[in-house]
């Protein structure tokens, strides 16, 4: 029997796929052989459509996705009326998982597995999903919900539905880029769970649920929280320095939203959200998050480089000072990549479906052996 073990399944190949290449030594993120660089242009549903179908689409696809998303994206009243009785300090994270579970309890028909109703139900996840957010969020300030403007795009309608006012274009076009650059990333944490989940042929509510449970962790998806809670912390560019050392001193110590399994150079989308972090600084005023997050790096470098180790930052490192200049608090931002996320989850749960194999790893046993029963009253 083989016993080879490959901790944290570093390294392992699981099955092949048709969706996202990443090259962790160049710093490069394809998605279906478009180089994400390239892909900030696109709208995030046009990304959803390639992610989905292969290509990006032509206008008749797009308006025709655009439709069909519209079709659903009005929450049921019996998921509403949960959130609503959320105890207001309720983690955004425990709501949503709750909510996209409970929206399997409104579905005439949530476990068939077949590509059209996998689909169906994908869509209006996606439809659905920000509606969610900004509907716990609005919630959560006592305000009412806001009903969907259909003439908004998802990027639009997710800020319309967190603030109850129309969102500029280039507050649309940030959201846009985030969702674009949040939307897939190959066998990650999070899509791995909601794989393996699927491929015991449940439904895709439960596997959806799985990636957000998944997602929530501060290893994952719930770094970027990390990330400004640090910075929120630290309070000041003078304090970065402090921080880290006293940190990295600690056992285990870990700096929010740097370093990777896959990336050994920064991580493209991190180059990404830098540039859009530095001109929401300039625009507003409110450098503050920016610059102590260019501090933090330049520490890291130095530290890691001293432990001959090249620790970089990951999506998630800017990725919060960009959320908190559109003025979202701290503990929405991994909700919001879930928003994003549910794109690739479904790309592939797509793939997952359509050529299932029960995900079954092993462990290799190092307990106990040969020890003899006693009844209950014998034992010492
Ligand atoms: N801060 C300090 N040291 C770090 C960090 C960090 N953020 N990341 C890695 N290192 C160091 C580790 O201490 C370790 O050193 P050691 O070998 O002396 O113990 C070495 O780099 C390798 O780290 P591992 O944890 O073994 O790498 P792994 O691939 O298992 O972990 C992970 C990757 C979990 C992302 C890790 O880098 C980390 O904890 N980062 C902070 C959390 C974070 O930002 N997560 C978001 C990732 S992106 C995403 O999921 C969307």
């Amino acid at each position: 029997m083989d016993e080879t073990i490959y901790r944290g399944l570093n390294g392992v190949n699981v099955d092949t796929s048709q969706i996202c290449f990443i090259d962790g030594d160049k710093g490069e993120l394809i998605y279906r052989g478009y180089d994400i660089r390239e892909l900030t242009e696109a709208s995030y549903e046009e990304v959803v459509h390639l992610l989905w179908n292969g290509d990006l689409p032509t206008r008749a696809e797009l308006e025709a996705l655009r439709a069909e998303a519209q079709e659903d994206v009005v929450l049921p009243d019996g998921v509403v009326d949960l959130l609503r009785c959320m105890p207001a300090g309720a983690g955004p994270m425990h709501a949503l998982r709750t909510a996209v579970s409970a929206l399997a309890a409104f579905d005439p028909n949530p476990d068939g597995v077949d590509h059209e109703n996998v689909r169906r139900i994908g869509t209006a996840l996606l439809a659905r999903m920000p509606v969610l957010v900004g509907t716990l969020q609005r919630l959560r300030e006592g305000k009412e919900p806001v009903v969907p403007n259909p003439d908004l795009s998802i990027a639009g309608n997710f800020l319309y539905t967190l603030t109850g006012e129309e969102p500029s274009e280039a507050a649309t076009k940030v959201m846009d880029v985030a969702l674009v650059l949040h939307a897939e990333h190959g066998s990650n944490a999070s899509t791995f769970v909601a794989r393996s989940t699927a491929s015991t042929l449940t439904d895709v509510y439960s596997a959806i649920t799985a990636g957000i449970a998944s997602l929530k962790g501060p290893l994952h998806g719930g770094a970027n929280t990390g990330v400004m809670n640090a910075l929120e912390e630290i309070g000041s560019v003078e304090n970065v320095e402090r921080y880290v050392l006293d940190t990295l001193a600690k056992p285990n110590g870990r700096i929010m939203g740097f370093g990777h399994r896959v990336y050994k150079v920064r991580d493209p989308r991190a180059n990404i959200l830098e540039h859009v972090a530095e001109r929401l600084a300039r625009e507003s005023g409110e450098s503050k998050w920016f610059e102590m997050s260019l501090e933090m790096e330049r520490v890291m470098d130095r530290e890691m480089a001293k432990k001959g180790r090249e620790v970089k930052p990951n999506v998630d490192f800017f990725s919060a000072s960009v959320y908190r200049m559109l003025g979202f608090p701290a503990d929405m931002y991994t909700p919001i990549f879930a928003v994003a996320r549910i794109s690739g989850w479904m790309a592939h749960l797509f793939e997952q479906y359509a050529d299932n194999r029960l995900v079954r790893p092993r462990l290799v046993y190092e307990g106990p052996r040969g020890k003899t029963f006693a009844p209950v009253d014998q034992r010492a």
